[in-house]
């Protein structure tokens, strides 16, 4: 879609109605075997069709949470900040850990825009908010809402990779610190185990002053740990299943 160069800050895109969305949404939706699609995409659709896309709240999505029933296992949750493209090279190639994007709630809509017109029982693909242009968008109230229930279902041992070339790798604006890091609970949850992905550009490491904020907001009991992990020996990691998955860090 083109962007409008209006300058008005309306953060909105030419709009072109879409059949593709649901489409990809049911091919991706098919992968999991035990999920009704066709019940899934309802749900998923019944938060924002016949809307203005910007009255989305996250509560709209929660019959479509309740519909994909969302079970992880324990000790191998993902979160990242930052760093999605080097969680998620690790996760498609590793089945240790999952990020949200490997299960079911984040995969069938990873990389999509979507959301309604008030009027219109349509799906649009584009002329679609931006996602900063208001809170309440359908993608944003999507990403809130999956990532908290991911958060409520972690449990054990939780990992999350945060980047080593910034200045605050412990954003707290981030959705890690601001639903994630707030939904974990002892003794649900013992520990949070950081990695923090040091790259060539890499500018801080596990002493980081955010990193003990992050120490500090912490619910009392979860244990706490971080490690600085070149991305080399994520790579080597990722491409080496002789190496088991609690030594690769
Ligand atoms: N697709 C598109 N946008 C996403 C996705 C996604 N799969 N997940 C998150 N977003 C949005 C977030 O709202 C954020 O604005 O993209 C941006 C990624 O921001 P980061 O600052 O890198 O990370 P963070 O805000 O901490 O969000 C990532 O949220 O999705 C969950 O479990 C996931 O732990 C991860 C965290």
């Amino acid at each position: 879609s083109v962007a409008l160069g209006l300058g008005l800050g309306l953060g909105l895109t030419i709009g072109r109605r879409s059949g593709g969305i649901k489409d990809t949404f049911l091919k991706r939706c098919q992968k999991f075997k035990d999920l009704n699609c066709q019940n899934v995409w309802d749900a998923f659709q019944r938060a924002y069709i016949n809307r203005d896309p910007c009255t989305v709240t996250t509560d709209a999505y929660d019959p479509f949470i309740e519909a994909v029933s969302f079970k992880p296992q324990c000790n191998r949750v993902l979160f990242w900040s930052k760093t999605k493209e080097v969680a998620h090279s690790f996760t498609q190639k590793r089945d240790c850990l999952v990020t949200l994007e490997d299960t079911p709630l984040g995969a069938m809509v990873d990389g999509l825009t979507w959301c309604g017109k008030k009027g219109s029982n349509e799906t649009f693909s584009s002329g679609c908010p931006e996602y900063s242009a208001c809170e309440n968008n359908p993608m944003r109230s999507y990403w809130n809402r999956a990532s908290a229930a991911l958060a409520d279902a972690a449990c054990g041992d939780v990992s999350v990779m945060l980047s080593g070339s910034i200045q605050t790798p412990f954003d707290p604006e981030s959705i890690f610190a601001t639903i994630e890091v707030t939904r974990l609970h002892s003794p649900r949850v013992r520990r949070l185990n950081v990695v923090l992905v040091m790259e060539k550009n890499a500018v801080t490491n596990c002493e980081n002053k955010s990193l003990k904020n992050l120490q500090n907001v912490l619910d009392a009991g979860i244990g706490y740990g971080c490690k600085e992990v070149t991305r080399d020996q994520i790579d080597k990691c990722s491409s080496d299943p002789e190496i088991a998955c609690g030594a690769c860090w």
